[in-house]
């Protein structure tokens, strides 16, 4: 029976030292400042938001919810983001996604500036890691590899699969999995043989969006089993693209959700926030 990854408790660490370095700031005079933007009413945004903000407050970062109406011009985004990019108070700054459909998302991530970039979307900060210099890293798959380390079991050599290719999470995922030397196979909608790639996968991460698309028949005894999927399955209960109970039979180490890479993601958010105003801070 696998070893449950606990969210929770790696999360709760993350944000013990991520207050600890928030407190230092502030006794020198700064105080973190993160801003979140959302356009529009959609309900899973919505709740991710508040996530943020609670977050924010239990690490002791000021947070700033720009909540805009969905009819929000592309250029009155642009605006606004431009008046927080210039805001010396202002050290992390994120657009919650999705945008509504008439707004370009590339276009708004792209006047983000790299140093206030905490979800580690622009193509600055993409490109950094790529070539393994500083830069903010993309908070989920962050997350997971912190998960993945949790666990002691080592990464050099190992193969290790990602299932879904966004820019988001899977093709991030697959680049700090290779990081850290594993022998790294993306799959993806078109891939063949997908349940023989995954049977060998002594690291599995799941980013796919389906409910119980991982069956326990795809899971090599002992892996370390990494779910990022956030669904609804046929009950309308929250689950994961792991079939759980069958993969927490096989694998050495699982990730529940809820419970698990969503709580880490938000962690990550508060490292990286902290992280770019003790970086602004230097700069001054
Ligand atoms: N929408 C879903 N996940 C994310 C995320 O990590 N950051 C932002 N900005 N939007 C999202």
């Amino acid at each position: 029976m696998a070893i449950r990854i606990e969210g929770k408790l790696l999360a709760a660490q993350v944000k013990e030292r991520v207050a600890a370095g928030v407190k230092e700031l502030k006794e020198k005079g700064i105080e973190p400042c993160l801003a979140v933007i959302m356009v529009g009413e959609n309900p899973a945004s919505q709740v991710y938001v508040k996530g943020k903000v609670k977050d924010c407050a239990e690490c002791g970062i000021k947070s700033l919810e720009i909540h805009l109406p969905a009819e929000t011009t592309q250029n009155e985004l642009l605006q606004k983001l431009a008046e927080l990019a210039g805001d010396a108070g202002v050290h992390g700054l994120l657009v919650q996604l999705p945008l509504p459909a008439h707004i370009d998302e590339k276009t708004v991530i792209e006047a983000i500036p790299p140093q206030k970039d905490v979800d580690g979307f622009t193509a600055v900060n993409v490109g950094r890691m790529m070539i393994g210099e500083e830069c903010f890293l993309p908070c989920t798959p962050a997350g997971c590899m912190e998960m993945i380390r949790s666990t002691g079991v080592s990464i050099s050599g190992k193969n290790a699969v990602v299932i879904g290719r966004s820019n988001i999470v899977g093709k991030p995922a697959a680049m700090l999995l290779l990081r850290e030397n594993a022998t790294v196979t993306i799959c993806h909608s078109r891939t063949e043989n997908l349940k023989q790639v995954c049977a060998n996968a002594d690291i599995l991460v799941a980013a796919v969006g389906r409910a119980g698309f991982v069956t326990g028949d795809m899971i090599k005894p002992g892996a370390v089993v990494i779910d990022v999927g956030i669904n609804r399955n046929a009950q309308g209960k929250l689950c994961g693209d792991v079939d759980y109970d069958a993969a927490a039979e096989k694998a050495g180490y699982i990730t529940p959700v809820p419970g698990g890479v969503g709580l880490m993601t938000r962690a990550m958010l508060m490292q990286n926030t902290l992280q770019a105003a003790q970086k602004q801070a230097l700069a001054k």
